[in-house]
């Protein structure tokens, strides 16, 4: 998993940084956030670390954690060391080689990317310290996003403002080669429960919401693909820009998926298709004065084992939802299945599984690896999840 840290600066697009780091946990990535003193002044660090899920570091001298040395751990972890907003201040002690606080000691030793953002009123933009700085700093390899012109809140219209944060995210991944790492492939996700009738009021169904599966067909999405997604009945807004059939009951969604297999690259097999079906559906209401009534079940098609039969050089990804012998039953699914990675989760733990907005993951590939993740959003999971399927065709 790639790391980011964000590091903040007393000015007051300080409040836009939240956005940042909530954009870029969305993409799977882990977050650490180093403040200024006087960006405290602006947000509190308590929005920073409920946001990156992480401590966020203020102090130097904090000896909470005495057995790293703080800001060359950061520094090494960091893929990209990002500063936004990027005070005159900050800009001008880096280009001087001043490290008196956290944030410009751990810039000083970070060897991966740096990328800064500015923000600051037009008159000290174009102020020839300024301009000076950011030059030398331009010429040591530093990347510089914005700033951008608009209102400022000091009143003036001109430069000086920061840069969007969907910018700066977008400029991030550019950085971390994580852009478009999809582009040109079409993508199947399958979401949600299917449904499947029993009489004109009544059905089978599951717990499934969907979350995880609208989540992918998103990151994917934004990772550049083209997506289908193939859904059952859910509550949530599909995301904007994905070719959405919805279907009901699980032959439905075979079908679906059928038909659009062979145009595809990928299959992401996120739904919960019903494996049963009731073997005769009334076209009446049953009464309940028959007293006791009998359900007979029949199985359903497969979707994904179907699809890993037919696959040529395409890629698959599918989930298992245990409830005990999570990864040797998620192991020998993925082989079933001719899967070439599959994501496993025990329903049973909290944080995990259906309705919920989190998950706890197992990510199997084909040999066998198999990689344990803490429990993280959903949106989060799909990011990784994404970043692995770019992975398999780059494998392939
Ligand atoms: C309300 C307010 C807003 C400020 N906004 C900015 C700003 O946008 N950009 C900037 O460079 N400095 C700004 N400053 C000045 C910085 O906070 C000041 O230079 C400070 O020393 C920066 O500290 P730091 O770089 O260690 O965070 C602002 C100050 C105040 C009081």
């Amino acid at each position: 998993m790639k790391t980011v840290v964000v590091a903040i600066s007393g000015g007051i697009a300080a409040y836009k940084s939240a956005e940042i780091v909530s954009r870029l946990k969305k993409t799977g990535v882990n977050v650490h956030c180093i403040m200024t003193k006087n960006a405290c002044e602006f947000v509190a660090p308590l929005t920073f670390e409920t946001l990156s899920n992480n401590p966020v570091i203020t102090d130097m001298f904090n000896r909470e954690s005495p057995w790293e040395v703080e800001h060359i751990s950061l520094a090494k972890k960091a893929d990209v060391f990002v500063i936004a907003p990027a005070t005159a201040n900050v800009i001008g002690k880096l280009a001087h080689g001043v490290a008196d606080d956290m944030l410009t000691t751990t810039a000083m030793a970070v060897t991966s990317k740096i990328l800064i953002a500015p923000a600051m009123n037009v008159a000290m933009y174009k102020s020839d310290a300024v301009k000076e700085n950011i030059a030398t700093l331009k010429k040591r390899g530093y990347h510089f996003i914005g700033p951008e012109r608009g209102l400022q809140a000091c009143g003036d219209n001109d430069i000086g403002r920061m840069s969007e944060p969907v910018d700066i995210v977008g400029k991030v991944k550019e950085l971390l080669d994580m852009s478009n790492i999809l582009e040109g492939k079409k993508i199947i996700v399958t979401a949600g429960p299917t449904v499947e009738k029993i009489d004109p009021v009544r059905y089978i169904t599951n717990h499934s919401s969907g979350k995880m599966g609208y989540a992918i067909a998103e990151a994917a999405f934004d990772a550049g693909a083209e997506v289908t997604l193939v859904t059952g009945p859910t509550n949530i807004m599909p995301p904007n820009g994905v070719l959405v059939i919805k279907i009901k009951s699980t032959k439905q969604m075979y079908d679906a998926v059928s038909d659009e297999f062979a145009y595809c690259d990928a299959l992401i097999a996120a739904a919960a298709p019903a494996d049963f079906k009731p073997k005769i559906t009334h076209d009446q209401k049953i009464k309940k004065d028959k007293g006791e009534y009998t359900l007979e079940l029949s199985g359903n098609p497969d979707v994904a084992l179907d699809m890993g039969i037919k696959k040529t050089n395409q890629k698959i990804i599918i989930f298992a939802a245990e409830s005990e012998n999570v990864i040797e039953n998620a192991k020998s699914k993925l082989k079933k299945k001719n899967a070439d990675m599959i994501v496993a989760n025990d329903i049973t733990q909290k944080g995990a599984g259906f309705a919920g907005d989190t998950n706890i993951a197992s990510i199997i590939k084909k040999d066998g690896t198999v990689q344990s993740l803490d429990i993280m959003s959903k949106k989060e999971l799909s990011g990784i999840i994404i970043e692995e399927l770019s992975n398999l065709f780059k494998d392939s």
